[in-house]
């Protein structure tokens, strides 16, 4: 039964969208509790709701299969004419100029749940670095000083995390002392969230008095720049482009002059790095022109013969895999905020912790219900120009994703040692070797010491001889 003291409008709408159970347990709720069930509910577009239900909840949508598709075209990871060469030399110069006049921020994506991996607490403050086990966060604003101090400005860094890890985001960063980086040019901010539904449309219950909620996706960022004050901020610095990147990937280079340069170039409004697929089963979204316009497609709706379809050398005709890096223009952003585009919803079948009609914590074990989010590739097709730079991903892609097996904490770490040892080597360093190849020694450089393979032979006087089984720490 109802309590009176819930305003009549409010169960009215609530039966009307038969979304009534949210009040089951009014009555052993306190009255703190009932105010803040009563904002959330307040907080229900439920013309937007019902059209979730329709198109993405009770009824699964129908994924027509892409059928004009064709590759991009790309920058190669190194030019293959003169042409291009001089473009590059161009491009590296004009990003250099963007970097160091302050034009260029870091803009991370932070407010994922990191369901997979199951790390307790925002998944930036993961231990990641072989050897002295310094989080993502950490790794990456050390990142982000070197880069300030090589370019001679000031890098801000924007952090976008969700509800559900804001508050613990921002403790981190100040019992960390922000990393050394000023404070004030480190802007936390939130994005939105969705409610959950059951199979049959249900909305779900966190406990009592919490209606059970995810972040919005990374595509949430758009909305989440405006509404957090977050992009006056970087139009207040003379910021005109953002270098996007996802948490959970340590081998990023967030300031690539290269990458930048190419993009404002070219005037592109949002640019992407890619790198070549390991094979057509590989689970990365693909770069393809649909009817002619940039789009990811994810490798679950690519038609297998397209996935398979292979160049005369030997390579897939759609290779370039998205590896979630890409440079935005802050003139984009506006644009899509005055247009009020808004990015397409998705669902995902997942296991969502609730409770029961009795009040009963439910942990399933297998997916129960529906999240939804929207994707930052989907607003790929509405620039009006997009380059792709292809990159080496022993160079710049590690997604830690899962605790254990493929993209694990194990594999990026492995990965840092690699990249460390490559550089090292290419500086004559001899690196010990195991018979397979791999490294016999764990490697780590810290960005102060090295934020790419060219700085090392600066610092030759400072590496000793490495022995099978080091752990070597450059910094
Ligand atoms: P993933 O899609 O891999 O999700 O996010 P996740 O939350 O990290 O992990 P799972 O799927 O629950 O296991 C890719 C990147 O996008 C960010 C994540 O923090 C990560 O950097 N992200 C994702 C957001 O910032 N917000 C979101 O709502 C979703």
């Amino acid at each position: 039964m109802i309590n009176k003291t819930v305003p009549q409008s409010i169960r009215k709408l609530l039966e009307e969208h038969k979304q009534g159970h949210l009040l089951t347990f009014w009555h052993s709720i306190n009255p703190l509790q009932k105010d803040d069930l009563l904002a959330q509910i307040q907080q229900l577009d439920f013309t937007q709701i019902n059209n979730w239900l329709e198109k993405l909840v009770i009824n699964i949508p129908s994924i027509d299969l892409p059928v004009n598709l064709a590759p991009p075209p790309f920058y190669p990871p190194s030019p293959v004419n003169n042409q291009q060469k001089n473009k590059y030399v161009q491009a590296q110069k004009l990003g250099t100029e963007l970097i160091s006049t302050g034009k260029v921020a870091a803009l991370v994506v932070a407010g994922g749940q990191g369901s997979r991996l199951g790390f307790d607490g925002p998944k930036g403050d993961l231990p990641i670095s072989p050897v002295k086990g310094k989080t993502l966060f950490q790794l990456f604003a050390e990142t982000i000083t070197a880069a300030s101090e090589r370019f001679g400005t000031i890098c801000p860094w924007y952090i976008m995390t969700s509800p559900l890890n804001y508050q613990q985001t921002i403790d981190i960063f100040r019992s960390h002392n922000y990393y050394g980086l000023e404070k004030e040019n480190v802007f936390i901010f939130q994005q939105g969230t969705l409610p959950n539904f059951s199979f049959d449309g249900k909305i779900l219950l966190a406990d009592k008095s919490h209606i059970a909620c995810s972040p919005d996706g990374h595509g949430g960022i758009l909305k989440a720049l405006i509404r957090s004050g977050a992009l006056e901020n970087i139009k207040k610095h003379g910021i005109e482009y953002l270098s996007y990147f996802q948490v959970d990937n340590p081998l990023v280079t967030i300031f690539d002059p290269l990458f930048i340069g190419l993009h404002a170039l070219d005037a592109a409004q949002m640019s992407s790095k890619a790198v070549a697929k390991k094979g057509p089963e590989e689970k990365v979204g693909v770069f393809c022109l649909l009817d002619g316009k940039l789009t990811v497609i994810e490798y679950s709706d690519l038609p297998p013969e397209k996935a398979q379809q292979r160049k005369d050398n030997g390579s897939l005709v759609f290779e370039l895999g998205n590896i979630a890096v890409h440079i935005i223009s802050t003139c984009f952003i506006e644009r899509l905020s005055d247009r009020k585009l808004s990015l397409p919803i998705h669902r995902a079948v997942k296991k969502i912790p609730h409770i029961d009609e009795k009040g009963n914590q439910i942990e399933p074990d297998k997916p129960n219900g529906i999240k939804l989010e929207s994707f930052i590739f989907d607003a790929l097709p509405m620039a009006s120009k997009s380059i792709i730079l292809q990159t080496t991903r022993k160079e710049q892609f590690s997604p830690v994703k899962n605790a254990a097996g493929t993209d694990s904490i194990d594999t990026a770490k492995q990965m840092l040692t690699d990249r460390a040892a490559c550089w090292l080597e290419s500086a004559g360093i001899a690196v010990p070797r195991k018979p397979d190849g791999s490294p016999d020694c764990t490697i780590e450089i810290a960005p102060a010491f090295a934020l790419e393979k060219d700085d090392i032979k600066a610092k030759l006087s400072r590496i000793p001889k490495i022995n099978p089984n080091d752990k070597l720490y450059l910094a």
